[in-house]
């Protein structure tokens, strides 16, 4: 099954994602979380990436194309993914029907994920991540147990650099231009395209997902 979660920065795409690979042994694909390791790593498309990111902006499709197509190659061409993140832009969208119809396989179900732009500021804002263990918390709604420390390892919590007010709206901007056409896209394709409301208890989201995938 290849599934695409689609929804603003905020909304619970990461968490939902890891919980679905987990619930169903699909593979998560995040691109966001492929750039952050590349960053990590000081690679050129990480250092390439930085800038973009950093601004709120997107990077550049063929960097994106790239970096996926590789990823989709390591875990086989029967793998059942969910990507997170991806794709962003119809151009995004186009490579990725190609790349799969070259598989002799196609997008199955889209989840679009929805919350009012408060909820998602103040997601965001209270984001903190174990560098450690990949770990997210939320000061708001799932702190750590001791304030700033993951834990499971005890590592000191970061905050992502991308995740300040005044970068989440141009992200919230540049999701609502570039991004949000894509819920058409996908309605006038062959994928089942369903809405479920992010704004709700973690676990009742992730029931939601599952029958939205026939998976419950
Ligand atoms: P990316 O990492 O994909 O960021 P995003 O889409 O902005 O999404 P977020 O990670 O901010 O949010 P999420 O929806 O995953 O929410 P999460 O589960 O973490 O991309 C970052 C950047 O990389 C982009 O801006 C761009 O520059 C670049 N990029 C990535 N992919 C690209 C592509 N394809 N093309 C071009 N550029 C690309 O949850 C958020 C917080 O809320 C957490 O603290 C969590 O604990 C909490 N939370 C989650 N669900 C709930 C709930 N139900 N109740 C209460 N709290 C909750």
């Amino acid at each position: 099954m290849i599934v695409i979660l689609l929804g603003p920065p905020g909304v619970g795409k990461g968490t939902q994602g890891v919980l679905l690979c987990e619930q169903l042994g699909l593979h998560h694909l995040s691109t966001g979380d492929l750039l952050r390791a590349a960053r990590r790593e000081g690679t050129p498309l990480g250092q390439e990436a930085q800038k973009f990111m950093d601004a709120g902006q997107l990077v550049p499709d063929e960097v994106i194309l790239g970096m996926v197509g590789e990823k989709l190659t390591e875990m086989g061409r029967d793998a059942g993914v969910v990507f997170d993140g991806f794709p962003r832009t119809v151009p995004q969208a186009e490579a990725l029907g190609a790349l799969l119809s070259g598989l002799d396989r196609r997008v199955d179900r889209v989840i679009v994920l929805t919350a009012d732009d408060r909820v998602l500021v103040q997601r965001v804002s209270g984001r903190r991540s174990c560098p450690e263990c990949g770990t997210v918390y939320n000061v708001h709604f799932n702190p750590p147990s001791e304030a700033g420390k993951c834990d499971k390892d005890g590592a000191a919590l970061t905050h992502r650099a991308d995740d300040s007010e005044e970068t989440v709206a141009t992200r919230l901007e540049v999701y609502r231009r570039q991004t949000e056409p894509l819920v058409s896209f996908y309605e006038r394709s062959d994928a089942e395209v369903r809405h479920v409301d992010g704004d709700q208890a973690v676990d009742k989201v992730q029931g939601l997902m599952q029958e939205a995938l026939g998976q419950r």
